[in-house]
């Protein structure tokens, strides 16, 4: 077990259905298995119930599921002891690693209370708790592995958790993610720019992109789906009413899966 205290960063014990430090901060464990370990809690966001509503329902169909299983391919490789999922959700991938890689202990850290909460309700033996990935509540050098999957990045705080030679996974959109969902939103569309890690203690290994195409036969799941994506707050009404009317629609799925490996001193 590898948690520290979010306030006096001494680490926690399990104890009394919950966590206590040193200095006797307790935390106490949810019903449903997760911890709450943000430091701020009034600063709290992250995803609110209706998005992690939809994006559970979209995902739980398994339109991403080739990531899922390239993801769990690529940490079975690895073999970490220990893995953290920075930006976790409601567990979709992270769950999964469990299952494919029991022996792993595995962190899933999200700000949002309903993600968390849907993760944990899978009942794996992964670590859930509300955190930011800005303050994650482990100590320094603890994991092997890092995974961050269409999540903030804090780099900073990935090489304070990360062991000396451990891998970061970051998955993001590739060039021509959801293609044909952006053509029938806007009249110019442009290819996603590729944003590599520039830091001196991550070296960049590896980069692959991963295309699939899926077809979507329910108007409610390309709702869903454009609910899930940046688009949703920067369209025109008139667009999203047209979008209203798609019955079917096939479209281009594009990740970019980035690996890097933290400096040996
Ligand atoms: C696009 S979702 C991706 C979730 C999951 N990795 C997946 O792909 O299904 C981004 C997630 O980051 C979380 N998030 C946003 N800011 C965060 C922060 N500062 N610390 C931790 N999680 C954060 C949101 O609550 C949300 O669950
Ligand atoms: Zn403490």
């Amino acid at each position: 077990m590898h948690y520290r205290c979010p306030v006096c960063h001494t680490p926690l014990i399990n104890l009394n259905n919950g966590y206590t430090c040193q200095n006797k901060h307790h935390y106490d464990t949810a019903r449903q298995g997760y911890v709450h370990l943000a430091n701020n809690r009034k600063s709290l966001s992250g995803d609110n119930v209706e998005m992690v509503k939809a994006r559970s329902a979209f995902l739980n169909k398994d339109y991403y599921q080739e990531l899922r299983n390239r993801l769990s391919a690529l940490i079975q490789q690895i073999q970490p002891t220990v893995l953290i999922d920075a930006g976790c959700g409601e567990g979709y991938y992270t769950n999964q690693f469990q299952i494919t890689n029991p022996n792993v202990e595995i962190y899933g850290f999200d700000l949002s209370k309903a993600a968390c909460k849907e993760a944990a309700k899978a009942h794996t033996s992964v670590h859930y708790a509300i955190a930011s990935v800005h303050d994650m509540p482990v100590s320094d050098s603890c994991a092997d592995a890092c995974i961050s999957v269409f999540a903030p990045i804090y780099i900073e705080e990935i090489i304070r958790v990360l062991k000396q030679g451990g891998t970061f996974i970051k998955v993001g959109p590739g060039p021509k993610h959801l293609w044909e969902l952006k053509q029938l939103l806007y009249d110019d569309v442009y290819e996603n720019k590729l944003k590599y890690i520039s830091h001196t203690q991550m070296k960049w290994i590896h980069t692959e992109l991963l295309k699939t195409k899926i077809v979507i036969e329910e108007t409610s799941d390309v709702m869903t789906l454009f609910s899930m994506t940046p688009y949703a707050y920067r369209t025109p009404k008139e667009k999203i009413e047209k979008l209203k009317q798609i019955q079917e629609l096939e479209i281009q799925l594009q990740f970019s899966i980035e690996i890097y490996q933290k400096a040996q001193e």
